[in-house]
């Protein structure tokens, strides 16, 4: 064992249940334990200092001290530490920032529903379109179509559109027929031979609209879609795609439901992903970086005409017959409201679209690296995928774990990435990285490669 009986590492291995960890390694190897942050970095239990180059998971935007956000907590704390939003009730918190989030909100949002994680957004938005259907007396019209490799949550909703096998095998998922997939718009692995990102997007539109012609369009109600693809390896789509998409949902009458949970709140350098990729969402999901992670919350936003439907079907049962406990919980909603505040007075997106052109050029330079086949990313998001052979594009065989090297490399350089399906490794810092730290960021991924590719080839 290589962590002393009775340390913190022990007792997390006889009583934690980890997600996302190969359990019988996590027992002979234990836990890294994280003991404090500041700024974008974070660290262990040993002294050891990190970069925080996924942010958490993709949601510390502000860094790990942020004295407001701990002071907004402490004083809603204070305040009211607890209060509910059913059969009429409100709080001052949840109605400035509802307020401030529509104000926001990617055009043509209107109203917003608050919750606590991006996977119970996901799992309301599916019942969402399901309820809007029923309102509108449309009851076939009720199946989802996500693509493979999204990645919304791990609910039985939300986990049956993680088109994810490590997330849906043994687990039962998806748990109905409802719920159907389409292309990865993935062009270095979707594309054919000189297809150009144009094409490729046409063929993914045309594929989809042959799968709800399939299925007959009087029985598809929504289509969810990040407009980056995250945790299944940072995909941006390939041009024109959610333009050309959208002409087909529009034709069969198909609800647009963005999934922002990453790219909300100045990711991708405009505000949403929906704005830097021309998405006319029906409904937005959103979480993560709307407290900078420091509570848990999240939100579905939606239509006029949605809220009207629900107006509608709600009267006929007598009340909205949907909500959660902790949905709309002051203190969360303080602290999303003060997150908000500070993104506009700090000007957040102007500083991540003063940095991202840097981030990103670092990046790319590294699609020059013998390790990796692509390069890829927008705003303060990429992955490296990386190949066994740069030419054919193959990858290491699955048992090499090829992208897990280069991320324990990165590790041992003081810097966290993630691995991620497909061979990828991803950073997505916290937005207040300045230029000098997206510098060291990059230097010492370089360092991981470089150390990764002496143990894979050698
Ligand atoms: C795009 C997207 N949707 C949904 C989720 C699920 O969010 P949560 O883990 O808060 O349930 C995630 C989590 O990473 C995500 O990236």
């Amino acid at each position: 064992m290589p962590y002393a009986p009775n340390s913190l590492a022990a007792r997390d291995v006889a009583y934690t249940m980890h997600p996302y960890t190969n359990l019988a390694a996590h027992e002979q190897r234990g836990p890294h334990v994280i003991s404090r942050g500041e700024g974008i970095y974070i660290w262990d239990d040993e002294g050891n200092r990190y970069i925080e180059g996924l942010a958490g998971l993709w949601c510390v935007s502000l860094g790990f001290n942020e004295q407001r956000l701990i002071d907004a907590a402490t004083r809603q704390l204070g305040i009211l530490p607890y209060s509910h939003t059913f059969a009429h009730r409100s709080t001052e918190p949840v109605i400035e920032l509802c307020e401030h989030l529509i104000r926001i909100a990617p055009e043509p949002m209107a109203h917003a529903f608050l919750l606590n994680s991006g996977s119970e957004a996901i799992d309301t938005a599916i019942k969402f379109a399901w309820y809007y259907n029923n309102a509108l007396g449309r009851r076939e019209k009720k199946k989802i179509i996500s693509r493979k490799r999204g990645y919304h949550g791990v609910t039985v909703a939300g986990g049956s559109l993680t088109a994810i096998p490590l997330m849906q095998n043994d687990f039962d998922l998806p748990v109905s027929d409802r719920f159907l997939t389409t292309d990865t718009p993935h062009h270095y692995r979707g594309a054919r031979p000189g297809e150009s990102e144009e094409d490729f997007a046409t063929r993914l539109a045309d594929s989809l609209e042959q799968l709800i012609l399939a299925e007959g369009p009087e029985t598809v109600a929504a289509f969810v879609a990040e407009p980056v693809m995250g945790a299944g390896g940072v995909i941006p789509p390939p041009r024109t795609y959610f333009e050309k998409v959208q002409a087909v949902l529009r034709r069969h009458d198909v609800l647009m439901v963005a999934d922002e949970v990453i790219c909300g709140f100045g990711r991708t350098a405009n505000m949403w992903g929906s704005q830097t990729y021309g998405i006319v969402p029906d409904m937005v999901t959103c979480a993560k970086q709307l407290s900078s992670a420091y509570l848990p919350i999240s939100a579905v936003m939606i239509s006029q005409p949605i809220y009207e439907a629900f107006r509608d079907l709600s009267a006929k049962h007598g009340a909205f017959g949907m909500g959660y406990t902790y949905g709309g919980h002051p203190v969360c909603a303080a602290v999303a409201l003060e997150t908000l505040r500070i993104y506009e007075e700090r000007d957040i997106l102007g500083h991540v679209r003063a940095v991202a052109p840097r981030f990103q050029q670092r990046l790319h330079a590294l699609g020059d690296h013998p390790l990796v086949g692509e390069a890829r990313g927008v705003g303060l998001v990429g992955a490296i995928e990386i190949v066994e052979d740069k030419a054919t594009r193959a990858s290491f065989a699955p048992e090499r774990k090829a992208a897990n090297q280069v991320f324990e490399r990165t590790v041992a350089n003081g810097l966290i990435t993630r691995a991620l399906p497909g061979d990828a490794v991803a950073t997505c810092p916290p937005l207040i990285i300045d230029e000098t730290q997206v510098d060291d960021l990059f230097d010492r991924l370089e360092r991981g490669l470089d150390e990764a590719a002496k143990s894979l080839r050698g």
